[in-house]
């Protein structure tokens, strides 16, 4: 059945997977809490990204650095120069918009990456640019917009004490390089990881978790010798790949997006987007950046430090290259929620509401059921036993058809229920999420059977 981004955002809140930031002070524009459920996938999926691109990947390390650093981080990384956008409202509806949106729609040949406010403004007025929203011309000047969330430390409230939220976890990276290599003693190649909060003041947030002025960030910044080696871009992209596969985000979902070299970003040499088919259509999902060596470079002309690597091979320092996947975790999420979501219809005038999540990213694996009061001790023992080698969770409420559809709901694969013959047989009724087919199993192979599942 045909679904909307609607439908998921009101299914995942009523099932306990994602709330409205601040909701009971009607809310704070685009925040979002994760409820019980939406935790647990959150978690899971920031622990399958550690394990495959920091603890199982022999070249790697990981690092949890500071969401607030020195401000000339953000000078040297280009963020307090560059980091910002171009705004411009329209005199007669007051809507606002980025000026270079503005003109790139008018004319996509216009280049309008590349025009100075200046420029901007001028091409505007000679070219009778018009508002999208009331067709006037009468627009007001460009404002620069800083996308970094500003604050003070310590007592002043001057321009001495002003520090940022960071925007992406990569610079915190960047800037411990020489700590990492040098403690660890690593040889280049090699990469760091990092998960954590970013924070960025988005003129345009929306469309539910995908744009978000606060997010977690899942970065990896891997250095080498550009001389040595040249495929190591290709080889993360690979493994991106790999990874999306493994967490059931279908190839049919998603496309790759090789940046045309005139809207790189400052820093980067080349850049791959996977863009997402979201409900609202194609979205950046995970970008892929030749980042050069223009971030060790900026900390090393600014810092006075030398962040060179000695090769002991050719007796020669080199500032490494690095390749960096970074991905949103929120971003990833959706996606996964989004495809996961059903409805379908199991009988006439009957359907179900499924949540189809791989099973390395469920809340619950395994639910366990009485059938009926009478049996609710037993049961309430088998759940105990399951929680230690699982992620259970014990149902009683409510008849057992919509103790089924509750479960379905938020994507656990079996229901357990005991039912009047499992004092007798010892054996109870699993019952399979997809297919809700039905097994008899022995209480005593429960385990074995459930582990060969996952
Ligand atoms: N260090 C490079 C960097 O931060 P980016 O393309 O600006 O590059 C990387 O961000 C990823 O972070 C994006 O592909 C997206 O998944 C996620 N992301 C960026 N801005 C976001 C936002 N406002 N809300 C949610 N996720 C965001």
């Amino acid at each position: 059945m045909a679904k909307t981004m609607e439908e998921l955002v009101s299914h995942l809140k009523t099932s306990g997977f994602i709330f409205q930031g601040s909701e009971i002070y009607g809310g704070l524009a685009n925040s979002w809490d994760y409820g019980p459920l939406g935790v647990e996938v959150k978690n899971k999926l920031k622990h399958l990204w550690w394990e495959t691109f920091v603890k199982k990947n022999p070249l790697n390390l990981g690092l949890d650095s500071s969401i607030i650093l020195n401000s000339n981080v953000w000078k040297a990384s280009g963020h307090i120069d560059g980091f910002n956008d171009p705004l411009i409202d329209c005199k007669k509806c007051h809507n606002r918009f980025r000026a270079d949106k503005l003109v790139e729609d008018f004319d996509v040949n216009a280049q309008a990456g590349a025009m100075s406010n200046e420029e901007l403004e001028n091409y505007i007025t000679q070219n009778g640019v018009v508002c999208p929203k009331c067709q006037a011309k009468d627009f007001t000047n460009i404002r620069q917009f800083g996308l970094m969330f500003k604050t003070n430390q310590g007592v002043l409230n001057d321009e001495s004490s002003v520090v940022y939220l960071r925007p992406e976890t990569a610079q915190g990276i960047f800037i411990n390089f020489k700590n990492v290599q040098r403690s660890l003693r690593k040889k280049l190649p090699f990469g760091i990881g990092q998960i954590g909060k970013s924070f960025r003041n988005e003129i345009t947030p929306g469309n539910f978790i995908f744009r978000t002025r606060e997010f977690e960030q899942m970065e990896l910044e891997f250095f080498y010798d550009e001389q040595a080696d040249q495929n190591w871009f290709e080889y993360w992209l690979n493994e991106v790949e790999k990874f999306l596969a493994k967490i059931g985000v279908e190839k049919t979902n998603y496309r790759l997006h090789d940046i045309d070299p005139k809207d790189l970003a400052h820093y980067s040499k080349r850049t791959i987007d996977i863009e997402y088919h979201f409900p609202f259509g194609w979205g950046e999902l995970w970008g892929i950046a030749h980042r050069g060596t223009f971030d060790l470079n900026a900390h090393q002309t600014l810092s006075k430090q030398d962040l060179t690597y000695l090769d002991t091979v050719s007796n020669s320092k080199i500032l490494p290259a690095t390749i960096e996947p970074s991905v949103g975790v929120e971003r990833l999420m959706l996606a996964i929620l989004w495809q996961a979501f059903h409805e379908e219809e199991i009988e006439a005038n009957n359907s179900r509401i499924v949540m189809k999540l791989p099973y390395n990213l469920v809340p619950y694996q395994v639910a366990v059921m009485p059938l009926q009061k009478q049996q609710n001790e037993q049961a309430k023992q088998l759940y105990l036993d399951l929680l230690n080698d699982f992620d259970a969770v014990f149902d009683e409420t409510g008849n057992v058809g919509k103790r089924y559809r509750r479960q379905d709901a938020i994507g656990t694969p079996f229901v357990i229920t005991y039912d009047f013959d499992s004092d007798q047989d010892h054996k109870v009724t699993v019952r399979n999420r997809d297919t809700m087919e039905q097994d008899r199993i022995a209480i005593v192979d429960l385990k074995t059977y459930l582990k060969t599942k996952f």
